[in-house]
């Protein structure tokens, strides 16, 4: 059975400092930066970089209660989530729910660049946070 997964999005890392944390990627490291924004409404500042035909994803929280703040008081910067794309996200995720898999969202949110994105719980992955992606326009609808 083909299963609803088109490929890896972005592999997200927390940091504590976007700023130099950019630096660091951008300049000593050489990725090269394809964009910056904000999402207000999850409390987060994101970088994407460039890596060849893949991306990585920089994610800082732009308050305390953000949802990004917890996993970096308890677990300190580094890897936070692997995203892999699907072109149907409202279809998938109650295809998982109906499977009984554990959703940390049940109905999409905002994601960056007019991505709609949902998370799946890492207890119901042996211990990976995995964000499923739909890039606009990915099922031929306009949003
Ligand atoms: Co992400």
């Amino acid at each position: 059975m083909a299963g609803p997964y088109l490929g890896i999005d972005h592999l997200g890392i927390a940091v504590g400092d976007l700023t130099a944390a950019r630096q660091t990627y951008r300049d000593l490291l050489g990725f090269t930066e394809l964009g910056l924004e904000e999402l207000p409404a999850r409390g987060l500042a994101v970088a994407m970089l460039g890596c060849g035909e893949s991306r990585l994803e920089l994610l800082a929280a732009t308050r305390a209660d953000a949802e990004i703040s917890t996993f970096l008081a308890r677990r300190g910067e580094g890897l936070h989530h692997v995203a892999v794309r699907v072109a149907d996200l409202d279809r998938t995720l109650a295809q998982l729910a109906h499977a009984g898999v554990r959703l940390i969202d049940t109905t999409a949110k905002p994601g960056a660049h007019g991505s709609r994105v949902a998370f799946v719980h890492p207890k119901g992955t042996h211990g990976v946070l995995l964000e499923l992606v739909e890039q606009p326009g990915a099922d031929g609808e306009t949003r």
